[in-house]
């Protein structure tokens, strides 16, 4: 038995643990009849733990088989005296030494539920398409080290998911070598409203999303699927979880109950907000972006919105003017022809009052889309504008003219009054 240890520096590490376990065996087998108390005294877990408690231990493959003891034994699982082989089901204390390769570790025993929820998953179906990047378990809970979401140095506990989901979904390698969907998506929500308040140490740190408050934590869903509660249909029921007023009054806007009736033309909150960037909505940066937003849909009037006052100011980043929904409101949006819109001639005065204070009916029939190049919309303004055009071409060809015969006749007279000066 020397020479064999000697020979292989696997076995060579894994000494004390044979030699330890052979003088088990040996005692065991010398007591003809073991007292039953004695052996059950013994700890299986201690058996399993003199090969594997070794720091330095290592598989075939040179991959180690260390297992801390001390970890373990402050895990949920080791506070709840669990066996080794509960999760090693394929492995037995008394059949010793085990087969090289044994089966996954199994969790469905005891946590039949997360099991069977994890099987649809966007993760799961990865990995059965070939994708073991995708997170499992272990991932997001660890092998021996697994602590309750309640304890705070569980990956899983609130303040963690965030580098939990992060260690793919943040790591650049990770999401170029996957091809994760989205991209580095810790980067872009790490600095968003509900990133802030997650991070910071704010009273409303438990109350604002992580990934999970948005993705769910066992149901986590692909986008395209319709189940998923990120899938665009329910985007809004999802946002509107926490944000019930804003979702009743996006609800009753004709952008909701256009989504409601199945047009997919019609935005939902992202589309205006961005599910993993959402910005505090008094950001002025924002404030100008948000324009853009309304204008990928609404290119007409974006158009006809820049070439008035309002729009040209807020094209050079000032908030203090009109911006879309300072006009049409931003979850309210109605048509003109609705007496609730902002824009109704009932309302109309008042909207523009809030910040025209002096407005009256004739100061609110300026029109904030008007465009001049729309000849039978809108004749007045068109006429106006090539009227002012043709004055424009006009005085400049006139006094263009008029200059020109000028310096002429000057530099006539200058060269005149040389010649005359010469011939004195
Ligand atoms: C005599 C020493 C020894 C004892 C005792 C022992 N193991 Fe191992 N175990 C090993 C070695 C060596 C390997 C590496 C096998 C290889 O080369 O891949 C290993 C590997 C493993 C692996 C990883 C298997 C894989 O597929 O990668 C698990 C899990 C494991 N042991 C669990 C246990 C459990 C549970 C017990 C107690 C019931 C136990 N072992 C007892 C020596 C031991
Ligand atoms: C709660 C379930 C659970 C318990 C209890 C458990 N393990 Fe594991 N163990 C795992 C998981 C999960 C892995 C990761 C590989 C896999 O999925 O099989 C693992 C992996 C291992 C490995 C392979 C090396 C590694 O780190 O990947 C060894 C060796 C091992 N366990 C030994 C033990 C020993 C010894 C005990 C008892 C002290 C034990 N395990 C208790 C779940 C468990
Ligand atoms: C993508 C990450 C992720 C994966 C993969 C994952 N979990 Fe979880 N799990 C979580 C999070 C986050 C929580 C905390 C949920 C909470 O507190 O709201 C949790 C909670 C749990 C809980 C306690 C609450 C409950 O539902 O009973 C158990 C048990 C659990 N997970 C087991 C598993 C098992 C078993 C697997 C593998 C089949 C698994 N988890 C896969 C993230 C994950
Ligand atoms: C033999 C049964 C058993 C097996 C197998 C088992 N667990 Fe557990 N697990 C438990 C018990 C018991 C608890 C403590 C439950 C409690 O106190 O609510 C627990 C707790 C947990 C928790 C913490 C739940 C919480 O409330 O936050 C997680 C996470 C977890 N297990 C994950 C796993 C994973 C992952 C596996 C597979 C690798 C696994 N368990 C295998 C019995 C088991
Ligand atoms: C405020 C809610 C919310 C939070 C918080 C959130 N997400 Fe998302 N996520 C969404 C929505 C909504 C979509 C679908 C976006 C779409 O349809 O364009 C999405 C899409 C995704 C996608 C698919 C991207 C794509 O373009 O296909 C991934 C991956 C993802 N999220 C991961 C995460 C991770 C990781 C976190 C945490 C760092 C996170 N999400 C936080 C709401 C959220
Ligand atoms: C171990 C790496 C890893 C971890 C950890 C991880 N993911 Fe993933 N995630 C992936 C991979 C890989 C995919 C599959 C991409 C694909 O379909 O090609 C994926 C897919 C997704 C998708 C589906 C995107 C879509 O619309 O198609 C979402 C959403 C997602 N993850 C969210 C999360 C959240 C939330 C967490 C944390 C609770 C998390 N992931 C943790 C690797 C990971
Ligand atoms: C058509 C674009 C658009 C859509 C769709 C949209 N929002 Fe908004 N949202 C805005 C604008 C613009 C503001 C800023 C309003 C302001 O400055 O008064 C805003 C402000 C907010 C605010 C902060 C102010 C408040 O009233 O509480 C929240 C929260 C919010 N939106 C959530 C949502 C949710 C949830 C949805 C989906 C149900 C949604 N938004 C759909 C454009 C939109
Ligand atoms: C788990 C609850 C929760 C979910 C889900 C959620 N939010 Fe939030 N959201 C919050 C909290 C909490 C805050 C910070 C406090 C506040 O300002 O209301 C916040 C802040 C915001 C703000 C900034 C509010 C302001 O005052 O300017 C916007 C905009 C916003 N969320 C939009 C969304 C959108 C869009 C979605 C869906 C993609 C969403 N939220 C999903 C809880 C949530
Ligand atoms: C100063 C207030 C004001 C601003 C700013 C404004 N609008 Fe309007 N909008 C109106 C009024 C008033 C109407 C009613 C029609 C009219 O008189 O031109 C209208 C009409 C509309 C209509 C309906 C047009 C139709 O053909 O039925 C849409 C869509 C619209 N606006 C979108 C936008 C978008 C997008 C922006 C920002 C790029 C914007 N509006 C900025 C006041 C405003
Ligand atoms: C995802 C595309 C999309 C986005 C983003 C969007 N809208 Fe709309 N909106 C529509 C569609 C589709 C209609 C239906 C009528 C139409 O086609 O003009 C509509 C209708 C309207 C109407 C009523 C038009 C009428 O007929 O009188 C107004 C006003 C309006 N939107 C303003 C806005 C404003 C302001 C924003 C930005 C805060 C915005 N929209 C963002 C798609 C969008
Ligand atoms: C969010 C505030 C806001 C709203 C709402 C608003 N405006 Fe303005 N508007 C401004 C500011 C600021 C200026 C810059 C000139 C000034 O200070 O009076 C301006 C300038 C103008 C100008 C050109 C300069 C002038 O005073 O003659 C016109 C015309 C105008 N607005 C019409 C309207 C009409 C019509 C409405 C209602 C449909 C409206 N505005 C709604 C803020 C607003």
């Amino acid at each position: 038995m020397r020479g064999l240890i000697m020979h292989t520096p696997r076995t060579n590490r894994l000494l004390p643990g044979l030699v330890a376990l052979a003088a088990l065996t040996l005692s065991l087998s010398l007591d003809a009849k073991p007292a039953p108390a004695a052996v059950a005294a013994a700890d299986p877990n201690e058996t399993c733990l003199m090969c594997h408690a070794d720091p330095a231990a290592k598989s075939e493959g040179g991959k180690s088989i260390a297992v801390d003891a001390k970890v373990f034994a402050g895990s949920v699982h080791g506070q709840m005296q669990l066996k080794c082989t509960d999760c090693h089901s394929d492995v037995s204390a008394e059949k010793l030494p085990h087969a090289p390769k044994l089966k996954p570790a199994n969790c469905a025993t005891c946590h039949e539920e997360p099991v069977k929820e994890y099987l649809s998953t966007a993760h799961a179906k990865a990995r059965a398409g070939g994708n073991m990047v995708a997170a499992t378990c272990t991932d997001c809970h660890g092998k021996h080290d697994i602590q309750k979401s309640t304890e705070p140095a569980s990956r899983t506990n609130l303040a963690n998911r965030e580098a939990t989901c992060g260690a793919c979904h943040g790591n650049d390698a990770v999401v170029k070598k996957a091809n994760l969907p989205g991209g580095n998506i810790v980067a872009q929500y790490h600095d968003s409203i509900h990133g802030k308040k997650t991070n910071g140490k704010t009273a409303d740190a438990a109350k604002a999303p992580t990934c999970t408050g948005c993705h769910g934590s066992h149901r986590i869903l692909g986008k395209s699927d319709a189940k998923s509660r990120v899938n665009r249909e329910n985007i809004a029921g999802m946002c509107g979880s926490c944000h019930q007023q804003v979702f009743s009054r996006f609800t009753a806007s004709m952008h909701g109950q256009m989504r409601q009736a199945g047009n997919s033309a019609a935005p939902t909150c992202v589309d205006c907000h961005s599910a993993h960037r959402i910005q505090q909505h008094n950001t002025p940066q924002w404030q100008v972006d948000v324009i853009n937003e309304c204008g990928n849909c609404h290119g007409g009037l974006l158009t006809t919105y820049r070439d008035t006052y309002h729009g040209q100011v807020t094209k050079l980043g000032f908030t203090r003017v009109a911006t879309c929904n300072s006009c049409h409101g931003a979850h309210e949006v109605l048509p003109a022809s609705n007496p609730r819109s902002a824009i109704s001639p009932e309302n109309r005065v008042n909207t523009c009052r809030s910040c025209h204070p002096g407005a009256n009916a004739n100061f609110a029939a300026y029109k904030p889309h008007g465009n001049p190049r729309d000849r039978q919309g809108e004749p007045l303004l068109y006429y106006t504008r090539l009227f002012m055009v043709w004055l424009l071409i006009g005085v400049f060809s006139f006094f263009g003219l008029h200059t020109l015969l000028w310096l002429l006749r000057s530099l006539k007279e200058v060269r005149e009054h040389r010649a005359g000066r010469g011939g004195h």
